[in-house]
């Protein structure tokens, strides 16, 4: 394999959401989409119809092409790219199998049905060997984008990834995942802190390869209640934020902002905004109002239009990101976004358009 040096990278031209994520309100709001590179592009699928899921994952090349594929198309009307991979790498390189199955998403061909089957788990992962490809993949997309934007690094949070690695893929009520914090809560919390101690092994060495910032998905944070929220997501993504912030410090390496996206866990804004990242980021049935109370200005927002508005014509679109740039307001640190990943069959226009009117209405509030 080649390798990329993670140094002599192109200087920023574009820092707009580093600053706003560290504390300034900026000219106007940054603002880019989850799931930004992916199947709603023509140009995704040129290179996905000769390439499985995983395979583009772990080739530098091809996850760095998927990278700036929105980028190149969107040009000044994104400000930052996320690098092309996947949450479940962490529990591929813990041993576990993970397919990407055309129609139905993700499949674990051996997923962890009760605690014995935790000895199939690898013991001291080399995350250095195992994901290695996912920090070549960031550091030649750093070259790549000459500066143009900040390039995102990220990780699924514990439970999430847990939640994966007992359900086996998708599932509507995550009965095996949750029965497990009821009936093994020592071994869920061993298994939580195995994916906590790689997590934060991960984004470091992501930051060390030239991620410029970093974002934790706990996609199924809202699948709890206050209280198991409390006891088995928060923690560990406080140590995540911590920790990182610590070995990153030691290390000498730029202490980039972090974001948590924990959906639905509304509940949990107060206490997600005094856990050490700089960004909460909202889905979309959280009134902007009500976080910045929860949150007390002390984080950047991110967010948070339903992505399914993409669906409903141009105008309805500028309607509804008009409202919800008002909604954050002009004096509130907003990164926008999407209240959760775009979907694979919105018009590529319809986003274009999104964006277009975030980068309008959010400098003329500011002006
Ligand atoms: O552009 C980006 O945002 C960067 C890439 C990215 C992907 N997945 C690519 C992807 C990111 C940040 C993710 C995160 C991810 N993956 C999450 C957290 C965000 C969220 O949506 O809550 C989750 C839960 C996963 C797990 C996962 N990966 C699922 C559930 C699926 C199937 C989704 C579906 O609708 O089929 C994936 C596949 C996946 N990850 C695709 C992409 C572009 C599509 C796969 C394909 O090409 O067939």
């Amino acid at each position: 394999m080649t390798t990329y040096k993670a140094e002599n990278f192109p200087k920023l031209q574009n820092d707009l959401i580093l600053r706003v994520s560290r504390g300034e309100k900026g000219e106007r709001a940054p603002v880019w989409i989850m799931r930004q590179a992916g199947r709603y592009l023509p140009e995704f699928h040129e290179i996905r119809k000769d390439h499985s899921f995983f395979e583009v994952c772990r080739t530098p090349e091809l996850a760095c092409q998927l990278t700036l594929q929105p980028i190149d198309r969107y040009g000044k009307l994104l400000d930052a790219s996320i690098i092309f991979s996947d949450i479940l790498v962490i529990p591929q390189a813990m041993g576990l199998e993970v397919l990407m199955v055309a129609g139905k998403g993700p499949v674990f061909t051996a997923p962890l049905d009760t605690p014995a089957d935790l000895v199939r788990l690898t013991e001291n992962v080399d995350v250095e060997k195992e994901l290695g490809y996912v920090y070549q993949a960031i550091t030649l997309t750093r070259h790549r984008l000459e500066g143009r934007v900040p390039l995102f690094g990220f990780i699924g949070a514990p439970w999430t990834l847990m939640a994966y690695m007992i359900e086996g893929g998708g599932s509507k009520t995550l009965a095996k995942a949750k029965s497990w914090l009821w009936k093994h809560p020592k071994e869920s919390h061993a298994l939580l802190q195995r994916i906590t101690d790689i997590a934060i092994e991960f984004l470091v060495g992501q930051v060390r390869a030239g991620a410029q910032m970093l974002q934790v998905f706990e996609s199924w944070g809202g699948e709890l209640s206050p209280d198991a929220f409390k006891e088995f997501s928060l923690p560990y993504i406080r140590q995540i934020s911590n920790k990182v912030k610590e070995r990153l410090a030691k290390e000498g390496l730029e202490l980039v902002p972090m974001t948590i996206f924990s959906k639905g866990s509304w509940y949990g804004l107060e206490d997600l905004s005094e856990s050490n990242y700089e960004v909460v980021s909202l889905d979309w049935t959280i009134d902007p109002a009500f976080a910045r109370k929860m949150t007390n200005d002390k984080v950047a927002l991110q967010g948070n239009m339903d992505p399914t508005v993409l669906y409903g014509g141009f105008d309805a679109i500028r309607e509804t990101a008009t409202k919800m740039v008002h909604a954050f307001g002009k004096d509130s640190r907003h990164i926008a976004n999407l209240g959760h990943g775009i979907l694979p069959t919105v018009d590529p226009e319809a986003l274009k358009v999104y964006l277009e009117t975030v980068q309008k209405v959010s400098a003329e509030i500011r002006k």
